[in-house]
Order: C-alpha cells, then structure tokens, then sequence
C-alpha cells in the first residue's frame, strides 16, 4: 500500500512508467508552469532510490534548486499574441541593447523626466492625476528610435516587444483590427513595453487599399487601445514619416520626441565609441565629424565596424583616408564600405578637393584625416 505523507519530499514513488514520465516531463516543461516542472523533476528522482542511483538523484534534485533563468522566455513565449489564421507572434520579443546611448545635449535630460515619469504612474495615479504612459519617437532612418526605446525599456526594468506594423496589417486582410486590439490586451496588466514601430504603415494602408471602412476600423483600434490603456502599461511608437500620420494618433501619444540626424559633437562620440574604442585623438576626430554630417548613427557605426573588420582582417591599422573617402561616397541609409587598398595620389587630390569644399575643413585638419602635413594638402589643392 502507498503511503503518503504530508512532506512532498518523502512522498513514496508510484513505479516509474518511463515512457509516460519523459512525455509528462517534456509537456510540462513546454508549458512553461516551472511550478509543476520542479514537482515533476523532485518526483522523478525519487524513483532513483537504489545505492547506485545515488548520483542520478542528486543531479536531479540540485537541478531542481537552480535559479529559473532559461524558464522564463519559454513563458512569456507561450503568451505572446500570434495571428489566428498563420499562428505567428504579432510581436518579437526585443533583447537588451549592446551599444551604449549617446545622446544629444538636452536628450538625456527629456528621457529621464519621461523614464521618471514612466516609473511613478501608480503613485501619479493614486495621487488622482491621469497618466498616458505613451511616447512617440519619429525621425529619418537609423537615428536611435528604437535604440532609444530599447535602453528606456532596460533603464525601466521590463521586457520591449515590438511590433512591425507594417507586417500586421499586410499579412492581414479583414482582422488588422482583431490583432491591434490583441496586442493592446497582452500588454494590458503586464510590465510589457509595447514598441509600435513603422505607425506611418497605416497611412500608406490607406493608399494602398481603398477600402476606407476598414482603414477606420484599424485606426480606431488603435486609439481605442492607446486611450484604454492601464495606469501602468507603456506604448512607445516609430515613425520615419510623422508627417503622413493620422494626426488623432499623433495626439495621443503624450511625450514626443524628435530624433534628428546627429549633430557635429553626437558625431564625434559616436565616431570616438564605434571607430576608435573611446580613445581617438582630438583633431582627426574633429574633422572625421566635421565631414560627416550627412550620415546618421546607424551609417557611422556601420562604417566604423567595417574599418575595424577590416584592421584585424589584415592585420593593418586604420587608415583614416580610407574611412574618409568612404564617408565621402556614402549617402545616408547606402554607405559605403572603406577600399581594401590605398588611396592613389589622384584619388587623394579628389579627397583633398571634397573636403575642401563639402566640409569647410582647414588645410591641417585635412592633413590629418588624410595622413599627410599642411604643405602636402597645399600642394594637392593647387
Ligand atoms: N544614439 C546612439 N548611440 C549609439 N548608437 C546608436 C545611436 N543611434 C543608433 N545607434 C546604433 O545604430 C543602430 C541602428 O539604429 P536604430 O535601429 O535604433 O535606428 P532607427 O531610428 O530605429 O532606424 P529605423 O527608422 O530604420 O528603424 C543601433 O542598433 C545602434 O547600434
Ligand atoms: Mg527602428
């Protein structure tokens, strides 16, 4: 006869029926209820009861008493709203960033008020003043939109999830309107940052469809879900077109931001971070900012992480003619990649030309940038 005692630890075990075990284990372990999968997992071990099984029992036992860290995506996964017709998440799960931010003076300071901000809506709400934990960042491509929302979601301690909506809607005809309002209810109650990137995809979903019932519905969705939203909850959204917004969307979002392309001191951190490794000289680095003012942050992380490749690839250092000439040839959103070999004595002329004209820089600052002295460039500019 079974006993059974009030301790689950000296619980006596049912014989152990492998197969049903192993397939009870992995579908508990699949529906993410850790609770169950530790029961499951003290349970198993005790079956290993026999002196050689000793070492069986342990594992198993020590695994149950480690930190839960793999468990948890496996949770919030199973959750995750997905379309009902093609089963795929409406939103993708966001990591933590790897890059620092770098920010324009007066940036950080409007952040933290809004990250302050974001982090007091309960006792802002106790205190009877509503909140609209919503902000909206827009600006031309590759200027820190969402880098931006990914370190306010780190600096708030919760998950970002973004949502493509561009996706949404083209993936979807008929229940757009049924997915926004699904992803307005998962990030209900939860400590989930809801990241609405590309809000301008409704707008060329106007264009595109003619079918203006439907196009009211979504957009009404959407407000309803950004006017509904709970005291807590946070919708951050994106646009590189803020001027094709819906302007009773634009007015929703309580924080707005304009992103801009960097300006001269932003560039010179970023070149400083993502080319140098924070130890660049004063002067070159001037002047790489100088010459530069067409690209945004994206471009020059871009740019820089080529050069570097390029540096371990062949083992050389970096050769700042070679990134400028690159910079030169680069159009915002389409850079260029620095060449493998060294710049002829006309290419450098050409160079020394541009720089001349395109960024105002002194004889010296060219010299720098092109590795070469004053007299030198002279020359090259006669
Ligand atoms: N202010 C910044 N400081 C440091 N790195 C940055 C900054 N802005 C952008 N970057 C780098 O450039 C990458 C691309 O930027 P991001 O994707 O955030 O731009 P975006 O404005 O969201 O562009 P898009 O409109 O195309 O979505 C980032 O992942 C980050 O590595
Ligand atoms: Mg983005």
């Amino acid at each position: 006869m079974k006993q059974i005692s009030r301790n689950p630890d000296t619980l006596v075990a049912e014989p152990l029926a492998p197969g049903k075990d192993l397939v009870d284990l992995a579908r508990t372990a699949l529906s993410g209820d850790n609770t169950s999968l530790l029961r499951k997992l003290a349970d198993i071990s005790r079956h290993y009861s026999g002196p050689d099984q000793q070492e069986v029992r342990d594992q198993l036992m020590r695994l149950t008493k480690k930190p839960l860290v793999n468990l948890r995506p496996l949770q919030s996964a199973e959750r995750l709203p997905v379309d009902a017709k093609t089963r795929t998440p409406l939103l993708q799960p966001d990591s933590d960033p790897r890059e620092p931010l770098l920010l324009e003076d007066g940036l950080e300071e409007e952040l933290l008020l809004i990250i302050e901000e974001f982090s007091h809506a309960e006792k802002l709400a106790a205190a009877g003043l509503e909140t609209n934990n919503t902000l909206l960042l827009y600006g031309p491509p590759g200027t820190g939109k969402t880098h931006i929302a990914r370190h306010l979601a780190q600096r708030l301690g919760r998950p970002l999830n973004i949502v493509r909506l561009d996706s949404v809607i083209s993936s979807l005809l008929g229940d757009t309107a049924k997915n926004i309002r699904a992803l307005f209810d998962f990030v209900d109650g939860t400590n989930t940052i809801l990241f609405l990137d590309e809000l301008d995809a409704l707008a060329k979903f106007r264009d595109d469809r003619k079918e203006l019932g439907e196009l009211k519905r979504v957009v009404n969705t959407l407000l309803q879900g950004l006017d509904n939203l709970g005291p807590t909850s946070i919708v951050i959204g994106a646009t590189n077109h803020p001027d094709i917004l819906d302007p009773a969307i634009w007015r929703r979002f309580t924080h707005n931001i304009e992103v801009e392309l960097p300006s001269q001191e932003l560039r010179s951190a970023l070149w400083n971070y993502y080319l140098f490794s924070d130890e660049a000289e004063k002067r070159p680095l001037q002047a790489l900012s100088v010459c530069s003012s067409h690209l945004s942050c994206s471009d020059i992380r871009e740019i820089s992480l080529a050069t570097k490749r390029r540096a371990v690839i062949t083992g050389k250092p970096i050769e700042l003619a070679q990134v400028t000439a690159a910079i030169l040839a680069s159009e915002t959103g389409k850079i260029r990649r620095p060449k493998a070999s060294a710049l002829t004595t006309s290419e450098m002329e050409e160079l020394a030309k541009q720089l001349q004209q395109r960024g105002g820089l002194r004889q010296v600052e060219i010299g720098d940038l092109l590795s070469t002295t004053r007299q030198h460039i002279s020359k090259l500019l006669k």
